[in-house]
């Protein structure tokens, strides 16, 4: 028997097709998917990337219950205009620790991957009360009531603790601080000496000009203020073709 004529068997018998198409497909994907599951981890570490610190944290989930990914994305792509306008392009090692990642597929406003410091905290505050008051043509909606709502922070040691479960690494020195922390890094001239040996270039002091209460427009701002910050792209090549 020809080889034709073998295969014409295959071509009118369909079920006899399907079970050996599933073959094929079958030995593709544990082809691809297999070696992900021997391998540590597939995002290339770089240097800076770490965990939030607990008051970042805290902002950003304020900031995926205020569905700010819904206009915002984190994302900027290796395109000369996107790194023209954003500066260096995302890397996979940034969102490592976002649980779930901010990449976001909607860009009614701006890209924030690197709008930490871009800023002052009392533009963010001005912003987020009244954003066409700094941005006249702004479409996008007033946050002011952040500042009345005292941030609850209760839970962040649970939080930081799911966050380990998924596989970000704080230690549980970071656990047994998380509230001190969350406190120290909004409190002006507090010790932020063990803060900051946790959690390195964390900004620290009064976020939303209210230094007597830590409010959910605290939270918010320092964790718009460590976007993009952690990785010093001074020694990366910026063409978007490098990689
Ligand atoms: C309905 C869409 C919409 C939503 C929701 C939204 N924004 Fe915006 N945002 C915009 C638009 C449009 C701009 C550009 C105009 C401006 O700066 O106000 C903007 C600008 C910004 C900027 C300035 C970025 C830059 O590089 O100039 C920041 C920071 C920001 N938004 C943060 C937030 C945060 C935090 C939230 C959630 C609390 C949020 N936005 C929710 C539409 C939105």
């Amino acid at each position: 028997m020809s080889f034709l004529s073998k295969h014409s068997i295959l071509e009118k018998n369909a079920t006899l097709l399907l079970i050996c198409s599933l073959a094929v497909v079958m030995v593709g994907g544990i082809v691809e998917i297999a070696p992900l599951f021997y391998l540590e981890n597939t995002i290339e570490k770089v240097e800076g990337v770490r965990p939030y610190s607990p008051l970042e944290l805290a902002g950003r989930n304020i900031y995926i219950r205020e569905g700010c990914y819904v206009c915002h994305s984190q994302m900027i792509r290796p395109f000369r205009d996107e790194v023209e306008r954003y500066g260096h392009y995302s890397l996979a090692a940034e969102s490592m620790y976002d649980h779930p990642f901010q990449w976001g597929s909607k860009r009614t406003g701006p890209d924030l991957a690197r709008v930490g410091g871009r800023y002052s905290n009392e533009w963010h505050v001005q912003h987020l009360i009244r954003p066409r008051d700094v941005v006249p043509e702004s479409i996008m909606p007033q946050y002011g009531f952040l500042l009345d709502r005292p941030l609850n922070a209760k839970t962040i040691a649970e939080d930081i603790k799911t966050n380990v479960l998924v596989g970000v690494p704080y230690t549980q020195d970071m656990i047994d601080n998380a509230l001190d922390d969350l406190k120290t890094q909004a409190t002006p001239d507090a010790d932020t000496a063990g803060l900051l040996s946790r959690y390195p270039k964390a900004k620290t002091g009064d976020f939303d000009g209210n230094p007597n209460q830590i409010t959910e427009m605290d939270a918010l701002i320092a964790y718009l203020q460590v976007l993009g910050t952690l990785v010093d792209f001074s020694t990366y090549d910026q063409s978007p073709n490098a990689r």
